[in-house]
């Protein structure tokens, strides 16, 4: 076990780890959300590292989210697909759970695509649908749980960070054009982080709808502070795997809704990132 507030010797430990287990040097990162691992298969020449050797990674314990690194080629760039995601509510701190983060900056990822599934608030949405993020509600972190909280050292970046831009807007852009080349609406809007485990009431979703968010899951946020404090480009992508403004309350098994409706998005999913990524 680790301790909260992971250090600079800590993330090279880690890097170094890796880099010595490939020979690929990415420089666009991914971190695949539940249901979403199978973009890890497209990768070519992969090294896959499992997240239980890698020296300080958090190990993710939740169904459809198996934990390895996998480091190859895709669309004639070098990434690092990180199949799976540790979260918060598996009892991390906020500083292991983008620990990750950290280690692909050190790595020489200067690029950092999120996806994960999340619930829709906004009416309009459908299970299925993929909604580009183009900002954030940081609910969490406004009460207190930032994965900046702590010592900030100056070499991994700034101690107060400018979000007004979380989400690269020539990113977005590329997001938008990758959608109408292969014909499918994509949704756009704001996502917002709860720490989970609990799915929402009925008065949590009339809340949140009016607070101004459009999706609700349990990560990215974290993960996107930590890229634009390191000084990374984020993109966010959200698969809207069931929709939970009022009126459309699962019947059965929610988890399992998310995990099914996931597997019928992802090859859509799949086409929009190796569009981006080829642009990039
Ligand atoms: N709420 C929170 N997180 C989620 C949901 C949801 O409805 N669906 C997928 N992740």
């Amino acid at each position: 076990m680790v301790s909260e507030f992971l250090t600079r010797e800590e993330i090279e430990e880690a890097a170094a780890f890796i880099r010595a287990r490939t020979r690929h040097r990415p420089t666009i990162g991914l971190i695949t959300g539940s249901g979403l691992d199978a973009l890890a298969d497209e990768v070519t020449e992969a090294d896959a590292i499992p997240y239980a050797q890698i020296p300080h990674f958090p190990v993710a314990t939740v169904e459809g989210h198996p934990g390895d690194l996998v480091i190859g080629r895709l669309e004639g760039k070098e990434v690092a697909v990180k199949r799976g995601r540790a979260h918060f509510y598996e009892g991390y701190p906020m500083q292991q759970v983008t620990f990750p983060v950290r280690v692909m900056r050190a790595l020489g990822v200067e690029t950092l695509i999120v996806t994960n599934a999340a619930g829709g608030l906004n009416p309009a949405f459908k299970a299925g649908d993929i909604m580009l993020i183009t900002d954030h509600i940081n609910l969490v972190g406004m009460a207190g749980l930032n994965p900046l909280h702590g010592p900030n050292d100056p070499a991994l970046g700034p101690r107060f960070v400018d979000m007004s831009h979380a989400y690269d807007p020539q990113l977005q852009e590329l997001a938008r054009r990758g959608a109408r080349e292969l014909g499918f609406e994509l949704q756009q809007g704001v996502y917002i982080m709860l720490a989970g485990p609990t799915f929402e009431t009925p008065a949590d979703v009339r809340f949140l709808q009016l607070i101004g968010a459009d999706a609700v899951g349990m990560s990215t946020v974290p993960e996107v502070i930590v890229a634009r404090h390191g000084g990374m480009r984020a993109l966010g992508l959200s698969h809207i795997s069931n929709v939970i403004a009022v009126g459309h309350e699962a019947e059965g098994d929610l988890h399992q809704e998310v995990l099914a409706a996931g597997a019928a998005a992802v090859p859509r999913l799949l086409a929009l990132i190796r569009g981006i990524i080829r642009k990039i």
